[in-house]
């Protein structure tokens, strides 16, 4: 039998490492044959993720709860559904590319999450009513268009998106990441839907008049005869509060009642109803 020197042996054992090294190397590297790579065009808007670090960041932001129904437009990959389930919230993704929608129903799957579905279509065309929170990657362009549907939801609707803002309503709170994790995408806007309160209404002693823009409210409060304007005027949701003549006051919005107080030594209670 043919003897091997020993520096072959130690030749052939290197090669056979090196090669088992690379193997493993490019299997990690490489998408699995279903992955789909990012930035496929899309529709309406490309497919970009959102970094992970900002969807975590966005659901805080949002404050999800394990009662909200929450609903990605364009959802991509289905991160974001995924993440929303994970924290015990019902949330639907809405996506034009049945590929990416095969993918997120696997990673959904990979989780083990319930509460989350994926719905094949566009989200101009889709029903989402029951939206109770909207984390979503639009541009503005998208988000002006759906302003019209945003604005019927529920008040207290939240609408978070990555990088991009509406172009005629003003954020209600900006958030922040910092560091190398979120790349390019580190900043998103979280919008409140407000009730809709413009319009006349009678109070105790007289009538609130009042102009809606978005979030913020002008007009004037007529009080046992006294004409005064609104001051510092807004609604969160359900919750309105102003300045008139030197009170200021808050309220809840229910229905077709504002029942709050006015801020003093007293609190005294006070309602409006249209
Ligand atoms: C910027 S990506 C955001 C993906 C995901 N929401 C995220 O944050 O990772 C936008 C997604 O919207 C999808 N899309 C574009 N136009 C659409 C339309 N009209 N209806 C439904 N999905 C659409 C794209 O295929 C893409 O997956």
């Amino acid at each position: 039998m043919k003897r091997i020197a020993i520096p072959s042996l130690l030749l052939v054992l290197v090669l056979a490492l090196a090669s088992a090294a690379l193997a493993q190397n490019v299997h990690r590297n490489a998408p699995a044959a279903h992955e789909p790579e990012p930035y496929i065009p899309g529709r309406d808007v490309p497919w970009v993720p959102t970094p992970q670090v900002l969807v975590d960041k966005m659901l805080d932001m949002a404050r999800l709860t394990p009662q909200d129904m929450a609903v990605d437009l364009g959802s991509g990959d289905g991160r974001t559904v995924i993440a929303a389930a994970r924290r015990g919230a019902r949330a639907r993704g809405i996506e034009f590319n049945p590929e990416l929608l095969e993918e997120s129903k696997r990673l959904a799957a990979q989780a083990g999450v319930t509460g989350a579905t994926f719905i094949e279509g566009n989200m101009y065309e889709t029903d989402f009513s029951d939206a109770t929170v909207l984390p979503l990657f639009l541009m503005s362009e998208n988000l002006d268009l759906l302003l019209p549907k945003f604005l019927t939801l529920r008040p207290g609707t939240r609408i978070v998106n990555n990088g991009f803002e509406f172009t005629a309503w003003d954020y209600d709170e900006i958030g922040y990441l910092s560091g190398d994790a979120c790349g390019k995408w580190c900043v998103a806007y979280l919008y409140i839907v407000p009730a809709r309160v413009s319009g006349l209404w009678r109070t105790d002693d007289g009538e609130l008049e009042l102009a809606q823009e978005f979030q913020w409210l002008t007009g004037t409060l007529t009080s046992r005869g006294k004409r005064m304007p609104i001051e510092r005027g807004r609604i969160q949701g359900d919750v309105i509060r102003f300045n008139a003549g030197d009170m200021r006051y808050t309220g809840r919005v229910i229905g077709d009642t504002i029942v709050g107080q006015i801020a003093g030594e007293y609190m005294p209670r006070w309602s409006a109803r249209r």
